[in-house]
């Protein structure tokens, strides 16, 4: 009887598995990511509700009750988070995600020290768990505006975190060897403490790629947790957790890769080249900034041939998503081709940009991404960069600035470049931008809704 049960489980499992994978599928697209998101939901609710289905489990209550709380904190959460501030829950939720699986790790070997598989590889999932939720509440501290985003350079920072986590899991061997649990206390401080000190060097810019990389390092420790489970009393739901462990670890791995190639930069640059805590030398800009009111932008815009829209993370701050459509549609009544530029780290977190713009209903076949529209700037009137700013700084081009070798939007190369911002602020990387100062660029002071909105009064008077 038990075993068809288990068979009837384990049919489940496969089942949530491949919702799993068509969920992520349908995330690789803007148009269907909202799907994937129903289907990998649907599926962990599947998954989760079978297991209690599973012959030997106990302590109900205390299970119910921790999934209680934490179901309906993330629900609050979830409901109330800022569009903005989605980058930090992110990694908070991820960072619990690392948590559970070194505490399920920590379960493992408390229970099962003289079995070296299991606690081998609980040992494993320890370690990278306790580094991920370590790291990803300094991460979240960073983004939240809790602490610094700027790089916490401590002296020595590379042997003596090298020592940490040497020193940690030397800890968690012994543990092993000498089978007593004591030794798993100083491991789990020691690792905890290298989450940490891995992460205070990077500045808030690189959070996105940190994020993503512990993610993944989070799904390769519920994947090694998994492994360790199949040998206990549970082990059918251990398969389960090996394949959802594996996807969340390829597709934050690949996530990582994608992201560090946006920016030109190699994963092992982002975390261990303390990116952003020296100065830029040399180059300071040149020129003056000059204003420009909406109604003459409105002008330049209207009798432009082509408008290229590069919104950042200030259109997002600003919800202008609506004002934008407008201001694009308005355009397109007038005959002016309409595009968008997207940077993929534009805004505070992966897609941020497409997913404000479906939102407000511009169609997919407006965005181009950097390689397809560079080649545009030269030949269009006016590029129009809405609360955008690292994105577009040509420092990008220079060596010495902290931002050399990111990939850029190459707005500076338009006819005429109008920037709207509310005013002097510098971008989320702290280097001024000299394509505000250049001879074709005019400033459209204010608050991005307020501006587009403007600009979208003048269009309307005109018509
Ligand atoms: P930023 O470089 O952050 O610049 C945004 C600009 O928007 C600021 O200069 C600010 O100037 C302006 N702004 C702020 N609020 C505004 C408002 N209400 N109305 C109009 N303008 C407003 O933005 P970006 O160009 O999108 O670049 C994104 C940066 O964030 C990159 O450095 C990236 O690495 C980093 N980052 C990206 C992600 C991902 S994955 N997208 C995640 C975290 C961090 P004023 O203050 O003068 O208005």
């Amino acid at each position: 009887m038990t075993s068809y049960v288990q068979d009837a489980i384990n049919a489940v499992y496969v089942v949530a598995v491949l919702v799993f994978i068509l969920g992520l599928k349908a995330m690789s697209g803007p148009s269907t990511a909202r799907r994937g998101i129903v289907y990998a939901g649907a599926a962990m609710l599947l998954a989760v509700v079978v297991t209690f289905a599973s012959p030997g489990l106990s302590n109900f209550l205390l299970i119910f009750v921790g999934v209680a709380i934490g179901g309906l904190g993330g629900w609050y959460w979830a409901r109330v988070v800022k569009m903005t501030a989605m980058p930090q829950m992110v990694a908070m939720f991820n960072g619990m995600g690392g948590g559970s699986a070194a505490a399920i790790a920590a379960v493992e070997m408390l229970g099962h020290l003289s079995d070296l598989t299991s606690s081998s590889l609980s040992l494993a999932g320890a370690v990278i768990g306790s580094i991920s939720i370590a790291g990803s509440i300094i991460a979240f501290l960073k983004l939240q505006g809790w602490m610094t985003s700027k790089p916490i350079v401590l002296p020595a920072r590379q042997v003596v975190n090298t020592a940490v986590l040497v020193v940690g899991v030397g800890f968690g061997l012994y543990a092993l060897v000498v089978l007593h649990t004591f030794w798993l206390l100083p491991f789990y401080v020691l690792l905890l403490l290298y989450g940490i000190l891995l992460t205070l060097p990077i500045g808030g810019a690189d959070m996105p790629v940190v994020i993503s990389l512990f993610n993944a390092l989070t799904g390769i420790a519920v994947g090694l947790d998994g492994f360790a489970l199949v040998n206990g009393p549970l082990g059918d739901a251990g398969y389960a957790m090996v394949i959802a462990g594996v996807l969340v670890g390829a597709a934050g791995s690949l996530l990582t890769l994608l992201m560090a190639k946006a920016m030109n930069r190699s994963v092992s640059n982002v975390f261990f080249s303390a990116f952003g805590a020296t100065e830029e030398t040399g180059a300071a800009v040149q020129g003056q900034l000059k204003p420009i009111d909406a109604a003459d932008a409105a002008i330049q815009m209207a009798y432009a041939n082509q408008v290229i829209i590069v919104p950042g993370y200030g259109m997002a701050v600003a919800q202008a998503q609506q004002k934008v459509k407008e201001l694009a549609d308005l355009l397109e009544a007038k005959g002016v081709t309409v595009k968008f530029a997207i940077h993929p780290v534009a805004g505070r977190m992966p897609g941020h940009m497409n997913v404000l713009l479906a939102e407000a209903g511009i169609s997919y076949d407006k965005l181009f991404d950097r390689d397809e529209i560079n080649a545009e700037f030269p030949a269009t009137d006016v590029a129009f960069v809405i609360g955008a700013n690292d994105v577009v700084n040509p420092a990008a081009h220079r060596q010495g600035s902290p931002l050399y070798g990111m990939p850029i939007l190459d707005v500076e190369q338009a006819k005429n470049v109008i920037v709207n911002k509310r005013g002097q602020g510098k971008g989320f990387a702290g280097v001024e931008n000299d394509l505000f100062y250049r001879d074709n660029t005019r400033m459209l002071y204010g608050d991005a809704q307020t501006a587009v909105g403007k600009l979208v009064s003048e269009l309307k008077k005109a018509t």
